[in-house]
């Protein structure tokens, strides 16, 4: 359990000013972290803990480095990645230079298929690890018709060892502050307090689809908890694509009445606001990827007086 928080504590954390950190150490679908730092930026100027509760490759929280947080997914070997960067570094070190080190010495494609299927037959942090460095693209795909993971071996060089043990000693501070859980995302809404801080990346998106729990997620029953949360005083940010699969056009999903106050596109090279208090406002024609939902004011967003 994270430590209990008020926004009005003395414990309440000011948001700190984020250098874009790129390096990324797991690699993922939907990562954010190239526009983690337009994100932050909308974050509360002070709150209690941080929770991602879709945590992925944590682009966003690896940003932030926050003091106070819970990083938790639902997929289970991820989370024993995160838990093992807190708990013992050097051995998320040996998982990959185990890996990389017999790969390399005798055929890769073998190589690769063969820690893939020992990976689908029993999952593993550790084999995920390093199929997600390796497998093309970066992109760690689950089949729809029985879940297993089909990506082919990429054709690009896997880093090295050497190259990875640098990025886990830059992630590993960053990162030092969280705990790491797995749990479905409404048990880590359970946990938040008033005055906490959710921010939410869902797999929600045609892009998406292929990623782990995206098939059952549904965008009603995250809109309640964050009402629910809502209600219980707890800032919520919520990061959905704004894409249809055939292009980049703006595809409205209906978003309940009152539950946010502002909108924010982040993902266009310029970050744009509509507060939705505010009538005859639109942005229908715009080309936009993400948007990001506050259910608070942020401190952009908030006009000066
Ligand atoms: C879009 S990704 C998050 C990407 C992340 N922001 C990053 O930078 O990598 C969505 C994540 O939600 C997780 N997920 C799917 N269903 C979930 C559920 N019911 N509860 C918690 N996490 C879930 C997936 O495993 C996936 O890692």
């Amino acid at each position: 359990m994270h430590q209990p928080s008020l926004f009005s504590d003395l414990n309440a954390l000011e948001t700190p000013p984020v250098t874009p950190f790129k390096t990324q150490l797991i690699k993922w679908v939907g990562n954010k972290q190239r526009y983690a730092d337009q994100i932050i930026a909308h974050f509360p100027p002070a709150y209690g803990t941080y929770l991602e509760p879709f945590l992925g490759s944590g682009g966003v929280m690896a940003n932030l480095a926050p003091p106070r947080a819970l990083g938790s997914d639902v997929y289970g070997p991820l989370m024993e990645i995160w838990q093992c960067l807190a708990d013992d570094p050097d051995r998320l070190i040996a998982w990959y230079d185990d890996r990389w080190s017999w790969f390399h010495a005798g055929d890769r494609h073998d190589r690769y298929n063969t820690i893939r299927a020992r990976f689908n037959a029993a999952p593993t942090g550790a084999d995920l690890l390093f199929l997600c460095r390796a497998c093309y693209g970066g992109v760690v795909r689950f089949r729809k018709k029985d879940g297993l993971m089909s990506t082919p071996l990429g054709v690009h060089p896997v880093i090295k060892p050497e190259k990875f043990a640098r990025r886990v000693a830059l992630w590993q501070p960053r990162m030092a502050g969280a705990q790491f859980e797995r749990l479905d995302y409404l048990d880590a809404f359970a946990r938040a307090l008033p005055g906490d801080l959710i921010y939410c990346d869902p797999p929600y998106s045609h892009s998406q689809s292929i990623l782990y729990g995206a098939q059952s997620f549904r965008l009603e029953t995250l809109f309640a908890a964050i009402a629910d949360a809502r209600a219980r005083g707890v800032f919520v940010a919520l990061s959905i694509d704004g894409t249809k699969k055939s292009g980049d056009t703006y595809c409205n999903i209906p978003l309940p009445e009152g539950l946010f106050v502002e909108e924010h596109f982040v993902n266009i090279g310029r970050s744009m606001l509509r507060r939705f208090q505010m009538d005859g406002q639109t942005l229908e024609d715009e080309i936009v990827r993400d948007r990001l939902l506050l259910t608070y004011a942020s401190p952009r967003g908030t006009p000066k007086p």
